[in-house]
């Protein structure tokens, strides 16, 4: 389980988190939302510990992070996956070798496992027929489900989405989001999504946060959310332009 404890941020005087308190529960899927630009992905660099907090804490299995080595935090970070906005594959390499990478990287599986482990996550993404592609000729969609089954080769136990469908076309997007759920399930692992995709949010989120101005404005199961009467975050699922949402800030 991840908690953030009245973290706060700021980068050159803009405060970007302002004492956020937030939980990421053990297998299960919880949703950031926000504007572009409202500190999303601040969050995610949190959790990797690649940006530390100002104030606050952030707990890793129960653990203050404050007080990881370097050491540590790369112990850390081999039970995270990550799938990055620009999926991030290697392009000299085929599908099977992206997917192998991690494998081959941190562990001592002989070449016969990572095989079988490969194609075991390719066929939770349904790649096992494009395993000796070259990831540079895949179509967004595609690249995003080799990025998925990397993020996943390791049996992580947190994956981190980073607005995993931004860019894709409606019927994609709906596969990743169905990947999304499908390999959640099949895992158990805490998925930690990042997401400006409000209709997607709803269809994965068992919890949803909303980052406003550096603070979380609502934190809730995703049916509490959509029914919410709180009208800056109903304004921002909804996409109206008048309300208390500055649209212009
Ligand atoms: N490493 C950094 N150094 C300086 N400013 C940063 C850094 N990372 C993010 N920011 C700033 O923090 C704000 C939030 O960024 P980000 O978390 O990337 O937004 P988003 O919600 O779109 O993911 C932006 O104004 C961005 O310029
Ligand atoms: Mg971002």
């Amino acid at each position: 389980m991840i908690r953030f404890e009245g973290v706060s941020k700021a980068f050159g005087g803009e405060q970007v988190l302002e004492r956020v308190d937030l939980a990421f529960p053990k297998g299960r899927i919880t949703v950031v939302v926000g504007r572009s630009g409202a500190g999303k992905s601040v969050i995610l660099q949190h959790i990797l510990g690649f940006l530390k907090p100002d104030q606050g804490t952030v707990f890793i299995d129960g653990e203050d992070s404050g007080h990881f080595t370097p050491q540590q935090w790369r112990e850390k970070r081999k039970k995270f996956g990550m799938l990055f906005q620009n999926s991030a594959l290697f392009d000299s390499m085929s599908v099977f070798e992206n997917v192998a990478f991690p494998l081959i990287e941190h562990t001592q599986k002989s070449r016969e496992e990572i095989a079988e482990i490969v194609q075991k996550k390719l066929a939770l993404v349904g790649l096992v027929n494009a395993k000796h592609k070259s990831t540079a000729s895949l179509s967004g969609g595609m690249r995003k489900r080799v990025a998925l089954a990397r993020a996943i080769a390791l049996d992580p136990q947190v994956v981190l989405f980073d607005e995993p469908t931004s860019g894709l076309d409606p019927i994609v997007t709906t596969v990743i989001n169905r990947l999304i759920l499908d390999t959640q399930k099949a895992t158990g692992c805490t998925y930690i999504v990042i997401s400006h995709d409000i209709a997607a949010t709803f269809r994965i989120a068992h919890k949803i946060a909303m980052l406003y101005d550096g603070r979380i404005v609502i934190d809730a199961p995703a049916e509490e959310v959509k029914n919410t009467k709180d009208p800056l975050v109903k304004q921002f699922i909804q996409g109206e332009l008048t309300g208390p949402f500055d649209v212009f800030y």
